[in-house]
C-alpha cells in the first residue's frame, strides 16, 4: 500500500506488517486516494496513522484539531481514537478532497464526531475559544504557514497536550543545497519549535518526518 521515500521499501513493508494491522476501510481508502494520481503523496503513511490514533489514546484526548485533512485518513485514526463523547475538529479548504474524507468517515461510523470546517485554517482556529481546551493538534497542510497554525496552538493547548506538524523532513529537501521555498519554510518552522522557552520539541523519523511538541511547563 503506502511506501516511505526515506526507508528502503523492504524495512517499511516490515514496519507496516508489524504495526497495528490496516483493516479493509483503511485499504480502501489509500487505494482511491492513490486512484487520485500525484497528490496521492499528500496523505500521511499507514504507520504515521497509526501513531496518531496511538497519540489520542495515549493522551486519553478528548478535543483533537486537524489542520489539513484531505481525504481523511489521518483524521480517520485520530476520530476512531477517540473516548465517548471526544471530538475531532478538522481544517481543509477543499469540498473536493474532504468529500472523500466523509465518505470514509460514515463508513468508520465516526463521522458524528467530526467537525469539518471549510474555511483557510487560520480562520478555523482564530475563531476557537481562547482557553487550554486542545488535547492533541495534528497540522499538515499549507508549510508556510505552520507558524501561524503553531502560534494559535500553543495558546489553546492544554498542559498535557501535544502538537504534531508532519513534513519536518520535506521528502528531503530541508537538506537539498538548494533548498526549494517549502522546505525552507519548515526549516525556518523546526528552528522556531527548537528555540521556543514556551515547549519543548523533538523531531522523529517517522514518515516524512513529525516534530512533537509539548509545554515546557506542562
Ligand atoms: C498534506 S494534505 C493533508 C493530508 C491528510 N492529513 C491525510 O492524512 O491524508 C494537506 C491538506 O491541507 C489543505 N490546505 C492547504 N492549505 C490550507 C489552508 N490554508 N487551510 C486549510 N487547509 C489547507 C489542502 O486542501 C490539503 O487537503
Amino acid at each position: 500500500m503506502s511506501h516511505n521515500p526515506h526507508l528502503p521499501q523492504a524495512l517499511y513493508d516490515y514496519l507496516v506488517a508489524h504495526n497495528p494491522p490496516a483493516d479493509p476501510l483503511i485499504e480502501d481508502l489509500v487505494e482511491e486516494t492513490a486512484a487520485m494520481g500525484n497528490i496521492r503523496s499528500m496523505q500521511v503513511g499507514v504507520e504515521q496513522a497509526a501513531f496518531l490514533g496511538f497519540m489520542v489514546r495515549l493522551l486519553s484526548a478528548r478535543f483533537v484539531v486537524e489542520v489539513g485533512t484531505f481525504t481523511g485518513l489521518s483524521g480517520l485514526a485520530m476520530a476512531r481514537a477517540l473516548p465517548e463523547g471526544g471530538r475531532l475538529l478538522c481544517c481543509d479548504v477543499s469540498e473536493e478532497y474532504t468529500s472523500v474524507a466523509r465518505r470514509y468517515w460514515k463508513r468508520a461510523g465516526v463521522a458524528d464526531r467530526i467537525d469539518l470546517r471549510i474555511a483557510p485554517a487560520v480562520e478555523t482556529l482564530r475563531a476557537l475559544p481562547d482557553d487550554r481546551s486542545v488535547d492533541m493538534a495534528f497540522v499538515d497542510a499549507d508549510k508556510e504557514n505552520y507558524p501561524l497554525y503553531y502560534e494559535e496552538l500553543v495558546r489553546r493547548l492544554d498542559p498535557s497536550g501535544v502538537i504534531i506538524a508532519d513534513n519536518l523532513f520535506m521528502n528531503g529537501g530541508v537538506v537539498d543545497p538548494e533548498p526549494p521555498p517549502a522546505a525552507l519554510a519548515m526549516t525556518d518552522f523546526a528552528l522556531r519549535l527548537q528555540a521556543d522557552p514556551r515547549t519543548e520539541t523533538v523531531i522523529i523519523p517517522i514518515g516524512d518526518g513529525f516534530s512533537i511538541t509539548r509545554l515546557a511547563d506542562g
